[in-house]
């Protein structure tokens, strides 16, 4: 086995690294520089760092096609706007679907909503972590208020057909509430199209922002249906003590995330710079490192998810059948500097239908600028481990 190579970042599931070039630089310009606060102040320098505001709403606007840039919200991340979404929308005696794949951004608040009155129904997945659209139509009844689902698992990797079921939603009048954590920045969405209402997402991922910023994109009708879950100043309709109906003042109380903001902005712009060509790189390298892992299957691991390399993300987890997962994650980072992530991924109902619960499993992420010698070398490390 080659020589001991220093981190080997594969763990972009959690958080991508390095980020866009130019973020660091953005977020420093902005607090050594300008450090006014947005909306509320009208002297020049306000004036300009509210126009950069705009633009980076402007941009995410474009970026998941939204109805217009107000209905575009800064968030903290993806939890916080999938918060918003399920808290400010259901009430007692609503009935949500949704599926074991999910993150605990969502499985923890409907857990809560549970607990008064909410009525959750997950909808049904194969032992591969595939949602099954047997049945689906005849589910969406009229007394779902609205079906929550990820975009791509960030267990097994693979894909849901958001647009399918997005559209067959959008037939019916249900709310569709998608969270594109794994997914936006490295694949297309189009919440238009594809029938969202409300599209949760973090700047810290495929986006190659900072941690801290994300966004969460709603369509008006579901807009007028969320309940604000903090209230407080908007630097808007100040003699009033609601909030203001319009958005995105209604949704997104107190001062913004600014340097966050100016970052995910450079990441951005990054990223419409580089176009399909960084798209498709990463798309090359999620299949490539789903192949380098396939390889091994059956040799002493199991590969999850299904054998779709297309359908998919960059991320893989693997079962090691003759070893401890957490050993072995803990061996390829001390002996080859492989950082991935062992556990159970904050999707324990994903690891209970893929059949690695309570043990986890292994998880390896790519981001655009893992290498394909990188891949190779966690190939070579994980025989030579086995
Ligand atoms: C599928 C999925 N949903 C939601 C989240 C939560 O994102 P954040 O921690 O940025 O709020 C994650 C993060 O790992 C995720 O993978």
């Amino acid at each position: 086995m080659r020589k001991r190579r220093e981190n080997v970042y594969l763990d972009n599931g959690a958080t991508s690294f390095p980020k866009a070039p130019g973020v660091g630089e953005a977020m420093c310009q902005y607090i050594e520089r300008v450090g006014r606060n947005v909306g509320r102040g009208s002297y020049a320098p306000a004036m300009d760092a509210a126009g950069q505001v705009l633009s980076v709403r402007e941009k995410l606007q474009k970026l998941v096609n939204a109805p217009s840039s107000r209905n575009v919200l800064f968030t903290p991340g993806a939890t916080w706007g999938l918060n918003l979404l399920l808290h400010g929308l259901l009430r007692p005696g609503d009935k949500v679907l949704t599926s074991p794949m999910e993150h605990n951004a969502v499985l923890r608040p409907l857990e809560q909503l549970k607990a008064r009155g909410v009525e959750v129904e997950l909808l049904p997945c194969t032992g591969r972590g595939e949602l099954s659209l047997d049945g689906l139509e005849e589910k969406l009844t009229s007394n779902i208020r609205a079906v929550v689902l990820t975009h791509a698992s960030n267990v097994s990797g693979n894909l849901f057909p958001i647009g399918t079921v997005g559209r067959l939603c959008r037939a019916r009048g249900i709310f569709f509430l998608v969270d594109a954590a794994q997914t936006l920045g490295a694949l297309p969405v189009d919440m238009t199209d594809m029938g969202i209402d409300g599209l949760a997402f973090p700047g810290h991922k495929g986006l190659l922002g900072p941690q801290g910023i994300g966004g969460l994109a709603v369509t008006d009708a579901l807009a007028a249906e969320l309940e604000p879950l903090v209230s407080g100043g908007t630097g808007s309709m100040s003699e009033s003590l609601h909030m203001p109906p319009f958005l995105p003042d209604k949704l997104e109380p107190g001062t913004l995330n600014l340097p966050g903001i100016m970052g995910l902005g450079a990441a951005l712009d990054y990223l419409l710079e580089q176009g399909e060509e960084l798209r498709q790189r990463e798309r090359k390298l999620a299949r490539h490192l789903w192949y380098r892992l396939k390889e091994l299957d059956g040799e002493g691991l199991r590969v999850l998810g299904s054998d779709d390399p297309y359908n998919r993300v960059g991320v893989v987890s693997v079962d090691f059948t003759h070893a401890d997962n957490a050993e072995m994650a803990f061996r390829l980072e001390q002996e080859y500097g492989i950082q991935t992530r062992c556990g159970l991924h904050c999707a324990p109902l994903a690891h209970q239908t893929l059949g690695t619960f309570p043990q986890g499993a292994v998880r390896f992420s790519i981001g655009p600028f893992t290498t394909f010698g990188e891949l190779d070398y966690m190939e070579g490390a994980i025989e030579a481990l086995l």
